[in-house]
């Protein structure tokens, strides 16, 4: 079954609470998180998840777009996340290891994420022990940005080790998801679709997320 995960990077701040009920006929919310280091720019931190935590029971997928993010997985268990995905660009292997070891100790799900640079091959030594691989289509760091078809090879293979490794295991995709593209990444084998400016830019964000799910 495709999840819908919209990215309440193009939502209203101000307005957060209003802007996540808006969003209740999807299944997923998606929370990026930005360092200004490991990405070009500075989002949420652990006070606003747990704000969110307070006011939705939707599942939260926290996307860590941060460095040695080892160092920040309790707090953001804590703050409540259901799910957190460490770029594997973001540290050592080592340091990845330990990230993936503390979401398991804290009880949330574990994800990993490649930047568009990163080879499919990269998931092989952790496809068969976490619950989802995130394939970015954009460049990580804002919102609206133009979808880059050059990752469906790479979708497509990922597809296959999961099938072969892990059947369990979710396959998202996050970056210039919306209504035309979001074909051809469920085409490539993709489960899990974020979208921030295509849901939070539509008048009517229920008919963007049933848009999304085709
Ligand atoms: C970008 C973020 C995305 C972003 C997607 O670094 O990881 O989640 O919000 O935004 P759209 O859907 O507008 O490309
Ligand atoms: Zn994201």
């Amino acid at each position: 079954m495709i999840k819908i995960a919209p990215s309440i990077l193009s939502a209203d701040f101000v307005n957060l609470e209003r802007d996540i009920k808006a969003v209740s006929a999807a299944d997923w919310l998606h929370v990026d998180v930005m360092d200004g280091a490991f990405v070009p720019n500075i989002t949420i931190g652990v006070p606003v998840v747990q704000s969110i935590r307070k006011c939705t029971d939707m599942f939260l997928d926290v996307h860590l777009m941060i460095e040695k993010p080892d160092r920040y997985i309790e707090a953001f268990a804590k703050a409540g996340a259901d799910l957190l995905s460490v770029h594997l660009e973001a540290d050592h292997p080592s340091g990845i290891a330990r990230a993936l070891d503390r979401m398991e100790e804290h009880g949330v799900k574990k994800a990993i994420a490649l930047r568009p640079i990163t080879a499919a091959e990269a998931v092989l030594p952790y496809v068969k022990d976490v619950d989802l691989i995130l394939v970015m289509t954009v460049e990580p760091g804002f919102g609206g940005q133009a979808f880059m078809a050059d990752q469906l090879p790479k979708i497509r293979k990922i597809r296959e080790y999961i099938n072969e490794f892990n059947p369990a295991c979710r396959l998202e995709v996050d970056g210039g998801i919306a209504a035309k593209t979001a074909p051809l990444v469920i085409e490539a084998g993709a489960d899990t679709l974020v979208a921030g400016s295509a849901v939070y830019g539509a008048a009517d964000r229920s008919a963007a997320i049933a848009a999304l799910r085709g």
